[in-house]
């Protein structure tokens, strides 16, 4: 049986990851055709993907999903995890480095392009391996040690009341969010008019 836990952390990772891979897709096809980015949608981008973990995703990794794990994990599993909190504290710094090599990008032009992909690539890098090593290694950890009393204290949690419980912006403000981006981003990454070469 799959805990509705599982499903919502593996959903939202799938939101994430469409999120971070179109970035670099967007600026390379910008960079092939030698034009700027639209700066605003790369902003939203970022911003979402600023927002969403910090709000929301991270906080139930890490405050109810982990602690309940640790709790009934060997030293080397708990280091594991330790990582992973610590990848959630990081990544908020690294995401401000990446907004400012965007507005560096944005006020000096061509010569921060270079500059802003890199930090992009390195910082999608990082996440997907973090949201890879949670699936490969935390999911099934927690599928192996959770009791059926944790998994329902984590479903609830997670499930009907998790707007209140997470002390932040409803779910669907970052649904039509990620709707809005995928509209402004260009096709064939995203549903809006595609870019004019
Ligand atoms: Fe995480
Ligand atoms: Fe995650």
């Amino acid at each position: 049986m799959v805990h509705q836990t599982v499903q919502i952390i593996r959903s939202e990772h799938t939101a994430l990851a469409a999120m971070l891979r179109s970035i670099p897709m967007l600026l390379a096809e910008h960079r092939r055709t030698k034009t700027l980015p639209d700066f605003a949608a790369l902003r939203a981008m970022l911003f979402y993907v600023d927002e969403f973990p910090e709000k929301r995703h991270h906080h139930k990794e890490s405050e109810l999903l982990f602690p309940k794990i640790r709790a009934k994990a060997s030293p080397e599993q708990r280091e594991l995890l330790d990582k992973l909190d610590q990848d959630h504290h990081r990544g908020e710094l690294r995401i401000r480095e990446l907004e400012h090599a965007l507005l560096a990008f944005e006020v000096m032009g061509e010569s921060r392009r270079a500059t802003f992909e890199q930090a992009v690539d390195h910082y999608v890098a990082f996440y997907l391996a973090h949201m890879g090593l949670e699936e490969r290694e935390v999911l099934p950890l927690a599928e192996r040690v959770l009791s059926e009393r944790d998994w329902e204290e984590l479903d609830e949690a997670f499930g009907a009341n998790r707007d209140q419980l997470a002390g932040a912006e409803p779910e669907a403000e970052y649904v039509a969010l990620f709707s809005r981006i995928v509209r402004l981003v260009p096709a064939p990454i995203g549903l809006g008019q595609a870019a004019r070469t």
